[in-house]
């Protein structure tokens, strides 16, 4: 897996995404809060597994939170953290699978590259990708040449 770099300084803009998903598919995205840390954190955990399970934990430690969520009414159908596993990264992120491609991992992404962007940074590192064309596609991101030995390298695996 290798790392991605994103220019942040012209990023498109999400607002006709946002509207939308807002008027045809009833989808907010939006920063998640404080107290709804437990429901997203069992949502991440059961849609995609105990590693981003624990990348989102620690993204509600952060204040305000460094996490984007995506809802329909009451159901969660997607997510993305940033600087969760270390600073300037962004990532996990993902759509519940009955809910992709409908712009949703896009528009989460760009809020989320929004969010750093205000923090300062110029650019932004996709960690550890994964669907490397969404993300050309989605934010003209490019792949980091000999980042495939990351901060994952020595990931510890549960026995
Ligand atoms: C990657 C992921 C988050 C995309 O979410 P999504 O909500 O389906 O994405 P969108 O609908 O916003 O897609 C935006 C564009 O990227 C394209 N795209 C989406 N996933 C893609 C993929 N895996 N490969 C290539 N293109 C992709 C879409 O076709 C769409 O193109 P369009 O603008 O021409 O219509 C989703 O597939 C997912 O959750 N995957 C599993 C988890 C994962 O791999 N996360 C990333 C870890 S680095």
């Amino acid at each position: 897996m290798k790392d991605m770099l994103v220019r942040l300084l012209e990023l498109p803009s999400g607002a006709a995404l946002e509207q939308r998903l807002l008027e045809k598919e009833k989808i907010v995205v939006r920063r998640a809060i404080a107290p709804e840390k437990h429901l997203v954190c069992d949502w991440v955990m059961q849609a995609f597994g105990a590693y981003w399970h624990s990348e989102v934990e620690v993204a509600f430690s952060r204040q305000p939170v460094s996490c984007w969520i995506a809802q329909r009414g009451n159901a969660i159908l997607g997510f993305a953290c940033y600087e969760s596993t270390a600073r300037n990264f962004f990532g996990p992120t993902g759509t519940l699978e009955s809910e992709r491609g409908k712009g949703i991992g896009k528009l989460l992404l760009l809020k989320s590259l929004e969010s750093m962007r205000e923090m300062g940074y110029a650019y932004a590192i996709i960690g550890g990708v994964g669907p490397a064309e969404f993300y050309e596609k989605a934010v003209g991101a490019k792949i980091i040449e000999g980042s495939e030995i990351s901060i994952y390298q020595h990931l510890l695996r549960k026995p």
